[in-house]
């Protein structure tokens, strides 16, 4: 994304968030320790590495290996890890779930139906989520309200239930400009697949790059229907 920054409004609207931004991170470190932040390396999510990294506080940072990312998010794992020094813990999907999953249905399978996808998410992403977030108080995630229509209303605090703990979406009401603004400030290292249209990336097989016109997500899972395409990561119970 191509960010002016000369754009004293946008350079205003950032600053003042990332001040609101690291209260809230040094509130959540001493309110609801142990707190644990998932880094999918995303460009939200490197903008709370960087703001984690800089204000010295004791979150932990997780990332969900599926096993399945894109060769770029590994690259990007391996560079923040040297860039930032920090420790970054990775959590995988335990074998015999996902061994049993091939077996019966083969390696691609998440094309084949919504159910087979979601059972390769949850194999992949939602139980080692369960994991990580265990005995935590809270979990931070880089999600925006921007970002879909499910999103929209994302509240930067609640309470998770599904998962038993606090949440917090410190991003909630930041745009994509100010993302873009706060990387380009800070020299935050990014994946080079998001100079490459694809502004949201998961799983190599399920995210493609997308056309200025559509909207941010419709690159992931974009063979199944346009409503609820969430892996289950954050769903809210009824
Ligand atoms: S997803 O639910 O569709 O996969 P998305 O890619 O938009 O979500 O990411 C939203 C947030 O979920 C990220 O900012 C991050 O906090 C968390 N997240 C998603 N994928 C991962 C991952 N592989 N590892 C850790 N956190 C993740
Ligand atoms: Fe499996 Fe695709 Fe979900 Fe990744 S995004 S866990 S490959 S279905």
């Amino acid at each position: 994304m191509t960010i002016n920054l000369n754009d004293t409004a946008l350079l205003d609207s950032v600053a003042a968030k990332v001040d609101q931004l690291k209260t809230l991170l040094k509130k959540i470190a001493s309110e609801f320790s142990p707190a644990v932040f998932a880094n999918s390396l995303g460009a939200e999510d490197m903008v709370l590495t960087d703001l984690i990294d800089g204000s010295g506080i004791a979150i932990e940072i997780f990332s969900l290996d599926t096993g399945r990312l894109p060769l770029e998010t590994y690259t990007l794992m391996a560079k923040a890890r040297l860039h930032y020094g920090l420790k970054f813990k990775h959590y995988y999907p335990r074998h015999d779930l996902l061994e049993a999953y091939t077996d019966a249905h083969g390696i691609n399978a998440f094309y084949e139906s919504v159910e087979l996808r979601q059972s390769c998410c949850f194999i992949r992403k939602v139980e080692p989520l369960r994991r990580a977030l265990a005995g935590k108080k809270a979990w931070i995630t880089g999600m925006r309200a921007q970002q879909s229509q499910a999103r929209e209303g994302l509240a930067v605090q609640s309470y998770d239930e599904a998962n038993g703990l606090e949440k917090f979406n410190p991003l909630a009401d930041w745009s994509e400009k100010e993302i873009w603004a706060y990387i380009k400030l800070h020299n935050v290292p990014y994946n080079d697949l998001h100079d490459k249209f694809y502004p949201s990336i998961g799983c190599a097989p399920c995210t493609r790059a997308i056309t200025p016109a559509e909207d941010i997500r419709s690159g992931r899972w974009w063979w199944e229907l346009a409503d609820g395409k969430e892996c289950g990561l954050h769903v809210k119970k009824a």
